[in-house]
């Protein structure tokens, strides 16, 4: 496929380029939207062995003085640890305003380096090199950024869009087996809320290449152009995730990935809504069915009444009641607004 250019207009508007072999051209791509002659290159452990030199030199081959930053990979490492670790990293090397932060890396990198380039000296430009399909098709797009605290996920963060996106299908040849499931649940999942055609190519085994993924960003795009700042329609994307988060929860963020638990839930929550007469019938199982196909689980043995209360227990802030995304059919995401007792009877039962 040759390049696709995905234009998102929010309300600071930038593009994501996605070909393959892309990542070689980074400078040179950098180099049209920002003015910025220095460059901070932070990225993980893991992904600095397989990129960072091919990034670095192809910047300074467009005229970029180039330092990198190396943090341990993992979601441990998104935190205010690695968040000072990055602004002293900035300011010991005379990076100001006017340079460029560019993570290369998945969503991790992506949410810690996006959250210093939002924050130091008031906000840096900011390019996205992600290199996991989650980080290409879900977190690279929308212009949230965060660290996480001890005391939960993504707590403190900002709003900051990028210059750029650029998005190189190639580099996800390298990712563990589990790590790119766990970006396809979030796949699905777009194609669920948004794109029947798209879901039923998956259905007939449809491979992730840079067409699948240039959709995905689509869907993600639409959504967050329509909902920048999360009030309505971007709750969309929380499909499958109220119990998702739950589940994650309940097994102590250990058995499961979020894609994994994610996808439970997708399946769960689709299973009641068929049962309440919300959602198509027959919904479920096909949803059960890709989800399997792409090594992902559709049930879990925790009792569904723990699940609901790691559930209530995390809405309790969203005062009274909880917003459900449901499925009128494949494709057609919508959002159930459902007060705290109607929680439980939703999930009980039909008699
Ligand atoms: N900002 C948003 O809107 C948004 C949306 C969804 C998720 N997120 C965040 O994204 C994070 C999860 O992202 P993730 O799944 O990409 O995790 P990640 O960044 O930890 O990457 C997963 C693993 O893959 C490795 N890796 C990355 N690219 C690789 C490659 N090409 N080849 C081999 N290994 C590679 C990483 O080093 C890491 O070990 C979470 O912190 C989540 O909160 C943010
Ligand atoms: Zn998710």
């Amino acid at each position: 496929m040759k390049r696709e250019i995905i234009h998102v207009s929010t309300g600071r508007p930038y593009d994501i380029i996605v070909e393959n072999g892309l990542l070689r051209e980074t400078g040179a791509l950098a180099a049209k939207v920002t003015k910025a002659r220095n460059a901070a290159v932070i990225t993980d452990t893991n992904v600095a062995p397989l990129f960072l030199e091919a990034v670095k030199n192809s910047l300074e081959e467009a005229g970029f003085s180039v330092k990198t930053y190396i943090f341990p990979a993992g979601e441990t490492s998104k935190n205010h640890k690695t968040l000072i670790g990055i602004y002293e990293f900035l300011a010991q090397n005379g990076f100001n305003r006017s340079d460029v932060i560019i993570a290369l890396g998945g969503g991790v990198v992506g949410d810690v380096a996006g959250f210093a380039a939002a924050t130091f000296m008031r906000g840096m430009d900011f390019i996205q090199v992600p290199t996991t399909l989650l980080a290409q098709i879900d977190s690279s797009i929308g212009g949230k950024t965060a660290v996480d605290l001890c005391e939960g996920k993504n707590l403190v963060g900002a709003f900051w869009q990028p210059r750029l996106v650029i998005c190189d299908p190639d580099t996800l040849k390298t990712l563990d087996k589990r790590i790119f499931a766990d970006g396809m649940a979030e796949a699905i999942k777009h194609t669920l809320i948004k794109d029947r055609t798209l879901f039923e190519r998956l259905c007939d085994g449809m491979q992730v290449d840079a067409e699948f993924i240039c959709r995905n960003i689509d869907i993600k795009r639409r959504v967050v152009e329509r909902d920048e700042r999360e009030s309505g329609e971007r709750m969309l994307l929380n499909f499958g995730h109220t119990l998702g988060h739950a589940i994650e929860k309940v097994y102590n963020y250990e058995k499961y990935t979020h894609g994994e638990a994610v996808a439970i839930g997708m399946v769960t929550i689709t299973q009641f809504a068929e049962r309440r007469g919300l959602t198509k019938p027959g919904t479920a199982s096909k949803i059960a069915r890709v989800i399997e196909k792409n090594g992902l689980p559709v049930s879990c043995d925790a009792p569904l009444s723990e699940i609901l209360k790691a559930a209530k227990n995390d809405k309790k802030r969203s005062a009274g009641g909880i917003t459900l995304v449901l499925l009128h059919d494949i494709g057609e995401g919508y959002l159930y607004r459902v007060s705290d007792s109607e929680f439980n009877r939703f999930f009980s039962e039909v008699e």
